[in-house]
This record gives C-alpha cells, structure tokens and sequence, in this order.
C-alpha cells in the first residue's frame, strides 16, 4: 500500500491518504511536545517504540474483544489503518494518581485511587484540552449516549487487559489516554495510539518511571526508558 497526499500533520503524527477511501496510512515522528505544545523537543526512535508498541498493544485488545482502527504494519514508522471521524474526546483512565489529578486534588503521586477513575477532556488545542463531564458531552453532542456508553465500556475492559498485561512485564500502569473513532458505517473503534507517549508506566522494582514524564519533567534517560518498554512489551 502506497502513501498519497498528506492529509494532516499532528504533534507527533502524520496521516497520508492511500488508493483505498476507506484507509489511512499514519507516520509516527520523533517530535515531541508538552504542556499543549509549549515544550518542544525530540526523542530519537520515539515514532520507531510508538508505532511498534501501539500494533502490539491493538491486536492484543482486538484478540481479546476491543475493535480497534490497527489494519497493518507497512513498517517501523508506518500503519495502515482505518478511516476514521475521530470523536473529540481524550479519554483518561487512572488507577493510581499522578500528574494533573495528583496536582488537582492535592494527593501524593502514587497514591492509588479506590476505584477506577474515567476522565474526559474535549480535543481542542486552542481551549487547552478542557475537561468536560457527561452532561457537557451529551449537551455539545461530542458524542451520543450511546457511544459514550460503549466508550466507557471499552476504556475500563482495556484498563483490566493492559493492567494485567504490563503487570506480567514488571510494569506498573499507572494512567493513560484513549480515543476512539467512527469507521464509515458509524462503529465506535480504538484509534490514535497506546504508547509511553500516551500512557504512564512506572518499573515495579525500582518505581522508576518509563515513559514521557521524563520529557515533560527533564528526568533524562528518555531514549532508555521508550526502548525499555518496547523491549518488555515484545517480550510476549
Ligand atoms: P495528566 O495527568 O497530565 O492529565 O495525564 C494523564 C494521562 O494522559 C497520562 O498517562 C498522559 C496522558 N496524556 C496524553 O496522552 N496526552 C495529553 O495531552 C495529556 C495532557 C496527557
Ligand atoms: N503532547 C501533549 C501536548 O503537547 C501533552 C503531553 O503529552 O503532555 O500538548
């Protein structure tokens, strides 16, 4: 499959058009942003560990019951995925608290949360990703009553699948981000991506972390840490 036109540059993407309507080629780069684009820097081999770790980490989900947008690996950088209308929602799942939760209700990070806590936050980069409740989604119709249900659904069936899955690495899955889109006949999938870009890991033994908090806080080591994860995740 053939790239064409580009479509869309993100912060840490690029999606092509292909031959086929119904498909999209992603290209993952090595920027890297933080604090809705403030900081700004690279990580070598980081588009290399997302775009791995995210077609690992899909097909383990849909195997296990969780459509996904993953259709094919062309290569280290690049998938083949599905068109989707991504519905405007960062989706935020936290089992222990850490970064703006922490922060917000003034707990120690590590703390671990009784429950699962859903959090949403409206995608829009000039409002600063504001988070919003079910009333406000419903209200703005980011998405319907019915989507947000199987949203819902299916974020905290991928928190129990990944927990267990990264628990089997020494990994601890502290928090990450979803989003999911509409195929063309309206199916609500996984799309974007599932990597330390998107997720917090912490080493079980050491309590070091392994993931994008060492950009965001300059914790150095950051090339270590991505390959770390990618290394443990293709362990199995
Ligand atoms: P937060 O504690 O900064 O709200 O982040 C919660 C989780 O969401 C964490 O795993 C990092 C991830 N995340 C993203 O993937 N994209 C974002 O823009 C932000 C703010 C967080
Ligand atoms: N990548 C996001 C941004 O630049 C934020 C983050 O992951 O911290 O807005």
């Amino acid at each position: 499959m053939e790239k064409l036109q580009q479509l869309y540059e993100g912060k840490a993407k690029k999606v092509f058009a292909t031959e086929n309507p119904d498909l999209l080629i992603v290209s993952y780069k090595d920027d890297a942003t933080a604090f809705n684009g403030e900081k700004k820097g690279t990580i070598i081999g980081k588009g290399v560990v997302n775009n791995r770790v995210t077609n690992h980490l899909m097909q383990y989900l849909e195997a296990n019951g969780i459509p996904t947008h993953f259709v094919e690996e062309l290569n280290d950088r690049e998938t083949v995925v599905k068109r989707v209308q991504i519905v405007p929602l960062e989706v935020i799942v936290r089992n222990i608290a850490a970064g703006s939760l922490a922060k917000r209700l003034g707990l120690e990070e590590g703390t671990p949360m009784k429950r699962t806590v859903l959090e949403y936050c409206y995608k829009d980069d000039a409002l600063g990703d504001p988070m919003v409740n079910e009333y406000h989604i419903l209200a703005m119709e980011y998405a319907t009553e019915e989507e947000l249900k199987l949203i819902a659904d299916y974020s905290l069936r991928i928190n129990e699948l990944l927990g267990k899955y990264f628990a089997e690495l020494g990994v601890r899955l502290i928090d990450f981000k979803l989003e999911f889109g509409r195929t063309s006949d309206g199916t609500i999938v996984l799309a974007d991506e599932i990597s330390p870009d998107t997720c917090r890991f912490w080493d079980v033994a050491t309590g070091m972390k392994l993931d994008k908090d060492r950009f965001r806080r300059d914790l150095g080591g950051v090339e270590d840490a991505y390959n770390e994860i990618m290394k443990r995740v293709f362990s199995k």
